[in-house]
């Protein structure tokens, strides 16, 4: 089995980030998002995986996927135009994919498991496409999936205005390579795109095997800010563990799972889990509240935070009450505050209160 992973697209709502950066790039527990999609994927056991780029990203996208460093995987980068759908990003990947069945894994989608129970299933069951759905409260923002009594999938709708069902489907699919034919059927959507839910549709209607499967642990599809400070928020709380690598003075206090990454360095601060601090960051005479993750070389000097994510680079000084913030690269950010503050600021500003 091979895999295709999507990491085009525009990331609009995620803006001023994605100006500079790929949605899939932006750090959760001070990891890229696309990480945790590719360990999924090597872990289920896949070592061909091809990676669905943009040209205005892509080649940080390859960065990226260089630096995860991994012998077994071979990687494969397949340039995709424009962002016309994620049906159009997997038939343009169709040489790449030839007679072999792939999962088609979207890279901004985070799950609780890994995705090997799933692969294994679809391999014994040999069914055109299983699909992995998961209720949630507004469907009418995901691809929504209803079923008849016995619990075969009846129908896809794409965002829909009055939702059929609460089945919202997971950014994680397997196809066998039919699936092409109903891509190749496709005319662009309302929204100029080529839908992966009416290519699965396609394969519902003329009568091939398509089933579902129950995701029984979290799912966050991270296109907006506080889903990137959700997803940031539920990682440090289930997989970070206490690992102290970095210098703390005497006067620090570290409290709960914090990690400290190599070089980093936390003088007269406090530091209450779970939270991450990158290598080579300063933190000194602050205070870093839970669900905050502190990107390699920041520095926080004299500042307040919590619930907060900052990337590589950025400063914070002299400011405190900065809550559910994202912070971009390099970023600088400074002067006496009183008030709780939310920041959404991109790479490169520069705030002064
Ligand atoms: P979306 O979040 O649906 O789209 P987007 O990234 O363009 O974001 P926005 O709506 O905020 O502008 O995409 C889901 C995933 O699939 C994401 O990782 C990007 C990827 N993708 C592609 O690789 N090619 C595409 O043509 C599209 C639409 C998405």
């Amino acid at each position: 089995m091979k895999a295709l992973i999507l990491s085009g697209g525009k990331g609009t709502r995620l803006r001023p980030v994605t100006y500079s950066t790929a949605k899939q790039l932006v750090p959760v527990a001070n990891r890229p998002i696309l990480y945790y999609v590719i360990d999924n994927v090597v872990e289920a056991g896949i070592r061909d995986v091809g990676i669905v780029i943009s040209p205005e990203t892509g080649d940080e996208v390859k960065r990226a996927v260089e630096m995860y460093k991994t012998r077994e995987v071979r990687f494969t980068f397949i340039l995709q135009e424009a962002p016309l759908g994620i049906a159009h990003a997997a038939g343009i990947s169709r040489d790449f994919i030839g007679e072999d069945p792939f999962v088609l894994y979207l890279g901004d989608n985070l799950i609780g498991s890994g995705i090997k129970k799933f692969k294994e299933k679809f391999e014994k069951d040999r069914p055109d496409a299983l699909i992995l759905v998961k209720e949630v409260d507004e469907p009418r923002h995901f691809g929504v999936v209803t079923f008849d009594e016995e619990g075969n999938v009846t129908r896809l709708v794409e965002k829909p205005k009055f939702p059929p069902s609460s089945f919202a489907l997971v950014g994680v699919y397997f196809f066998s390579p039919v699936i092409f034919e109903e891509i190749d059927r496709l005319k662009p959507s309302w929204r100029g795109e080529l839908e992966i839910t009416e290519a699965i549709q396609g394969l519902v209607d003329s009568g091939k095997r398509v089933i579902a499967e129950y995701l029984d642990t979290w799912w966050l599809d991270t296109g907006k800010k506080d889903d990137i400070l959700e997803a940031n928020r539920v990682v440090l709380d289930e997989w970070i563990k206490r690992d102290i690598q970095g210098k703390i003075d005497e006067r620090s206090i570290i409290s709960g799972r914090v990690k400290v990454e190599k070089g980093a360095l936390i003088e007269n601060s406090e530091v209450r889990g779970p939270a991450v601090v990158g290598s080579g960051a300063v933190v000194k005479n602050s205070f870093v509240g839970p669900y905050t993750s502190i990107g390699n070389f920041s520095h926080i000097e004299n500042s307040e935070l919590q619930f907060s994510v900052v990337l590589d680079g950025a400063e914070i000084r002299d400011t405190r009450g900065l809550d559910s913030s994202i912070i971009g690269k390099r970023s600088r950010i400074s002067g006496k505050n009183d008030r709780r503050i939310r920041l959404f600021v991109g790479d490169d500003s520069v705030v002064e209160f």
